[in-house]
């Protein structure tokens, strides 16, 4: 069997289906789980599955799917936007990164506009809610070498 997906959240994304219903939708992060262990198991493909407040706890768990993740599934949320060190992490990878938001970010602030994670994503799925994740994983499953 192939090596796990990593699926990396990052920060209030654990408030998803209270948070701002009207952005990004009534769907829980836990919902998202179910959806994506189901899909990943049509695929055959074992999931990790994480959620982080914290900046340096994303870092450490990049670093982890560095060797132990056969792809990453990543919405950094905020630190999208800010965060070099989380750049920094997915560039050491070699496996394929799909960046997911659920809100279509070019429709938004102009601050929202730019990621730093976009420049090490193989591909980038915004704007189409919880589905975008179940995107993400058919894109990566072409991708991901056995
Ligand atoms: C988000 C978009 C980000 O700009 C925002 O900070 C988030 C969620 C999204 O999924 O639409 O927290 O990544």
């Amino acid at each position: 069997m192939a090596q796990a997906v990593y699926i990396i959240n990052g920060p209030n994304l654990n408030l998803l289906g209270s948070r701002e219903p009207e952005i990004y939708g009534t769907t829980t992060l836990a919902d998202i789980e179910a959806a994506c262990a189901s899909k990943l198991n049509s695929y055959d493909l074992p999931m990790s599955f994480f959620q982080s407040n914290d900046e340096g706890e994303l870092v450490s768990i990049i670093q982890t799917a560095r060797l132990e993740a056969s792809g990453v599934i990543i919405n950094a949320a905020a630190y999208s936007h800010t965060s070099v060190a989380i750049l920094d992490a997915l560039q050491s990878l070699s496996q394929p990164i799909i960046e997911v938001h659920l809100s279509n970010i070019y429709a938004r602030e102009s601050f929202r506009h730019h990621s730093h994670i976009s420049q090490v994503a193989t591909g980038v799925i915004c704007g189409l809610g919880a589905q975008g994740y179940e995107m993400a994983i058919d894109a990566l499953a072409k991708r991901i070498k056995p």
